[in-house]
């Protein structure tokens, strides 16, 4: 039977389009914001929350996608994200003051519209229903803890392959990432992992 999204059971299908859900509603409360301190915010965390998201999912769910449908679809959503990523990079380096800031944005955006759109519409449809229930609630709890250890900034130049060469670069630069947010967000390295916070790193 085709697992269903009704129940109140962890399930990663639920927690991906939650997540996709969030970038967009940051995105527009940036578009709605008036002061640049709130926007920088804003950009923060979404940097954040989307380095995470996408490291997540290439730890948890695309070894998955591999498992169930082969390596082209997994393959072809790596080439994805690292697009994103490489964005998301220049973004990371710039302020929402500097010239050319909200072309980039909207790039980013355009880019993860697209991405999200192929991944809801079309893999995550063709995985749910290759895959048991019980599954889905077991990589939902992979999932929410793999988002504790991956990076939270954007390392373009990490490999894109899967997996064990994310892994290492995971284990290399989340600790560094996560003193720079502490840094960023005005937070001691103990609170690191919340994304919202005001002070320039
Ligand atoms: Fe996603
Ligand atoms: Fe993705």
């Amino acid at each position: 039977m085709q697992p269903s999204l009704a129940d109140n059971k962890p399930n990663i299908l639920a927690d991906i389009k939650r997540d996709h859900a969030q970038f967009f509603s940051l995105y527009r409360q940036y578009q709605e914001s008036n002061g640049d301190e709130e926007k920088q915010t804003l950009v923060w965390q979404l940097i954040h929350d989307l380095t995470v998201h996408s490291l997540a999912e290439e730890e948890v769910l695309y070894p998955e996608f591999t498992k169930h449908m082969g390596s082209r679809c997994r393959d072809h959503a790596l080439s994805e994200h690292k697009t994103l990523k490489d964005i998301l990079s220049d973004i990371d380096a710039m302020t929402v003051t500097s010239p050319g800031f909200n072309d980039k944005l909207k790039i980013l955006m355009m880019a993860l519209e697209h991405h999200i759109k192929e991944e809801e519409d079309q893999m995550l449809v063709e995985f749910a229903g290759l895959v048991q229930r019980e599954d889905l609630a077991h990589l939902a709890e992979k999932f929410q803890k793999s988002k504790l250890h991956v990076p939270t900034r954007p390392h373009p130049w990490a490999p894109d392959k899967p997996m064990t060469g994310n892994i290492i670069t995971n284990t290399l630069t989340a600790p560094l990432d996560k003193l720079r947010d502490a840094v960023r967000h005005g937070m001691g390295p103990a609170h690191s992992n919340a994304p919202a916070g005001h002070n320039q790193s």
